[in-house]
């Protein structure tokens, strides 16, 4: 095992989804990243959709003061998004696809689709002094088209492997989830090869995330960097959480 530890990114959109929800104050979006900081989390991670339908531009600068750690903006690759992260400087911007009817980001990027464009906003982004990385298929082809652009990391899209360890594909689904861990772990080391890091995210759970974490590249060095999970720390944190949101407020009823 290698000496250097592998960075966890907490993505808390969820957190401003509950928020939206009721258009209430709270769960206030820079406490809830300053409790993912002190439990050990080494990035914040948000998504500003283009419909911004969870986390909100202010989010993003209150998260920009406030936070200790790295600050990671998931964002379409589009020219607005681009003024937008150079006004507020994260330390990294992860240029991802997005739907606007999709329930979560479905698939990674079309590189060679999008190449000019994304060419474009990797430049500019860098030449702010941002760390671009590109969430993408964990395919040969698109960590070899990833470098060209220019990134300085691939995030591999992990859903298809977590949909298999989660029994999604039916019967097929351990052999799915085997093929899927290969090819994150080809990728990977082909990223490694070419001297970009690899990160990975995408429905990790509890589980499932640690043979992921236990890949290896060629020299015995942990293969992926850094993770970037929120929907299974949220789900866990609702669960673990429950028992005191009850007792404080039972106790604001009774002892006013
Ligand atoms: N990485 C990227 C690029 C994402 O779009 C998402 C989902 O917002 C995640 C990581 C986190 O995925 P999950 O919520 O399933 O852990």
């Amino acid at each position: 095992m290698s000496a250097e530890l592998q960075r966890l990114g907490v993505n808390i959109d969820h957190i401003a989804t509950l928020r939206q929800l009721r258009g209430t104050p709270y769960p206030d979006i820079l406490e809830a990243a300053l409790i993912c900081e002190r439990a050990g989390a080494t990035q914040i991670t948000v998504h500003l959709r283009e419909d911004r339908r969870h986390i909100q531009d202010d989010d993003v600068k209150k998260l920009r003061a406030g936070i200790k750690s790295s600050l990671n903006l998931e964002m379409a690759a589009s020219d607005a998004m681009v003024k937008f992260a150079k006004r507020i400087g994260p330390d990294w911007c992860c240029l991802v696809p997005e739907k606007r009817q999709e329930l979560t980001t479905e698939g990674g990027l079309a590189l060679e689709k999008n190449a000019k464009r994304i060419a474009l906003c990797v430049t500019a982004l860098k030449k702010a002094g941002i760390r671009v990385s590109l969430f993408i298929e964990p395919g040969l082809k698109a960590v070899r088209m990833s470098r060209r652009l220019g990134a300085d990391a691939v995030e591999l899209h992990t859903g298809r492997y977590c949909l298999a360890t989660q029994g999604g594909f039916g019967k097929r689904s351990g052999a799915v989830a085997a093929k899927e861990l290969k090819r994150i772990r080809d990728a990977g080391i082909l990223g490694r090869k070419l001297g970009i890091h690899v990160h990975a995210g995408h429905g990790f759970d509890f589980e499932n995330v640690r043979p992921a974490a236990a890949l290896m590249d060629d020299k015995k060095k942990t293969l992926i960097e850094e993770f970037n999970i929120g929907h299974a720390i949220v789900c866990r944190a609702a669960i673990v959480g429950l028992e005191r949101a009850v007792r404080e407020m039972y106790s604001a009823i009774v002892a006013p």
